[in-house]
């Protein structure tokens, strides 16, 4: 991948400069060469290059391969895992702001945490399908259009723990934060391929390319110590109204170390996993991404399949997420007085799809009211509208009485009539992904003695 990069560099192109040439250009271009670059150009250039090498200065973005140099988080984070970092804010943290800080984002990763060593090294390289490969450094970033885009991200693992309580499944533990809503600032992609030749709504670029492929830096062992990788359809990259950025702030502050810095990919309304954190490189290519977290995992399979009998070619990457709710206000099992009691949640549906209705049960899902739902302050919330954000979650909220001890039950249904399971048996799969069945919590009533 580097020599490819450094052989398609706008500035070389296959090293066929003459000598003096390479030498003004080394010197001017000198942050640009990774280490470890294996080249083949002729025997002058390449003395010139080997002698660049050794007094060449450190790349922009570099990933460590252990976990001695991560990130501060936030004490009451709950650590699923701690290496490579997995965590998720308490319930009630949720639901106390529609946008979460960013501190009580959850954190999802498959690595140690790239580092940045000079941001103006760091740059983001285009190439394979597209007629001239491009390098674009942040600058190259910050000069496109900025968009703020509020979308809710969330993990296809989001509520697993729970299914593993039906069926043993495998990967990290979450129980419903695996959740959160920013807004997320930055280029849109449709943008930065329109710049490399590549126009809006393309379901096929110029050169045959379909799918676009992000790739990180972080050493991932899923890819045996090789980084993160994920692809979208190029129908989806070129959409401006699909809204996938290539983001640098996260709630109006620079992207932290944990969600990506310095740059990385948003898509809205799809599963986490498609969101690569850390960019290096951009490509285009004719089939979907070949990487372990497309091909081999977060593929939803029926409950049939176990690990005995799986074949990972007969299913498609997951990408949209289905309509999701939980109740963030109580804990799993709660013990509270009689009377009143408030049931407080999110809902989103993936691909765009508003929120329509929730409904909440307190006796087990014999009968419903209807929650009320909001957005931003001062908007009312209407599922279709513009005024909304199409890619955000929406809080929920509803009253009532609780005479006796019973288990409280939201659902959520979305524009086109989706609406969740009730049992998590018939939604589970091996890998434990999506599990959006109906969010139960158990309440008990105290009754003080007279
Ligand atoms: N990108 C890289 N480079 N490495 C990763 O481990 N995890 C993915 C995605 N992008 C990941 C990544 C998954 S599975 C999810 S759910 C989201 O990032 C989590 O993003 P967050 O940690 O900012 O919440």
């Amino acid at each position: 991948m580097i020599s490819y990069k450094i052989y398609n560099h706008p500035k070389i192109k296959g090293g066929l400069l003459p000598p003096q040439q390479w030498h003004s250009l080394l010197s001017f271009y000198s942050f640009h060469f990774p280490p470890h670059t294996h080249f083949s150009f002729n025997n002058t250039n390449l003395f010139i290059l080997s002698i660049f090498l050794i007094v060449r200065k450190m790349p922009g973005l570099t990933a460590p391969s252990d976990y001695a140099r991560e990130p501060p988080r936030h004490p009451a984070l709950l650590v699923n895992s701690k290496e490579p970092f997995n965590a998720e804010p308490h319930r009630s943290a949720l639901v106390s702001s529609y946008v979460t800080p960013v501190e009580f984002f959850y954190k999802r990763n498959h690595g140690p945490v790239p580092i940045v060593d000079d941001i103006h090294k760091y740059c983001v390289s285009i190439s394979d399908l597209v007629e001239n490969a491009t390098e674009l450094y942040m600058k190259d970033i910050l000069e496109l259009p900025k968009y703020a885009v509020t979308a809710t991200l969330q993990c296809a693992g989001n509520r697993r723990t729970a299914m593993s309580k039906t069926r043993k499944v495998k990967g990290v533990g979450w129980d419903i934060g695996a959740i959160g809503n920013a807004v997320w600032g930055g280029a849109k992609l449709a943008d930065v391929l329109e710049m490399i030749g590549i126009p809006k709504f393309s379901r096929i670029s110029p050169l045959g390319g379909k799918h676009v492929e992000f790739v990180s830096i972080d050493k991932c062992k899923e890819e045996n110590g090789g980084p993160y990788k994920a692809s979208i359809p190029l129908s989806q990259a070129t959409n401006p109204e699909a809204d996938v950025l290539l983001a640098y702030e996260m709630n109006g502050e620079t992207l932290n170390r944990d969600h990506g810095y310095p740059l990385r990919v948003v898509v809205p309304g799809v599963i986490g996993a498609r969101s690569v954190k850390w960019l290096d490189s951009i490509n285009i290519l004719a089939e979907e991404c070949q990487g372990f977290f497309v091909q081999k995992d977060y593929k939803m399979f029926p409950p049939s399949v176990d690990w005995d009998n799986i074949d990972w070619s007969t299913r498609r990457p997951q990408m949209d997420f289905p309509v999701q709710s939980a109740i963030c206000s109580l804990e799993e099992v709660n013990c509270i007085k009689p009377g009143k009691v408030t049931v407080k949640g999110y809902a989103v549906s993936g691909g765009g799809r508003g929120i329509e209705r929730v409904d909440v049960s307190t006796d087990g899902g014999q009968t419903w009211i209807e929650a009320s739902k909001s957005q931003k302050a001062g908007t009312p919330y209407v599922s279709d509208d513009e005024s909304c954000d199409k890619w955000a979650w929406i809080l929920f909220e509803a009253e009532a009485d609780i005479p006796e001890s019973s288990e409280i039950v939201a659902k959520a249904v979305d524009i086109t009539g989706n609406i969740q399971p009730e049992n998590v048996q018939v939604i589970w799969n091996l890998r434990g992904i999506l599990n959006t069945s109906w969010h139960r919590v158990l309440v008990q009533i105290a009754h003080s003695n007279p």
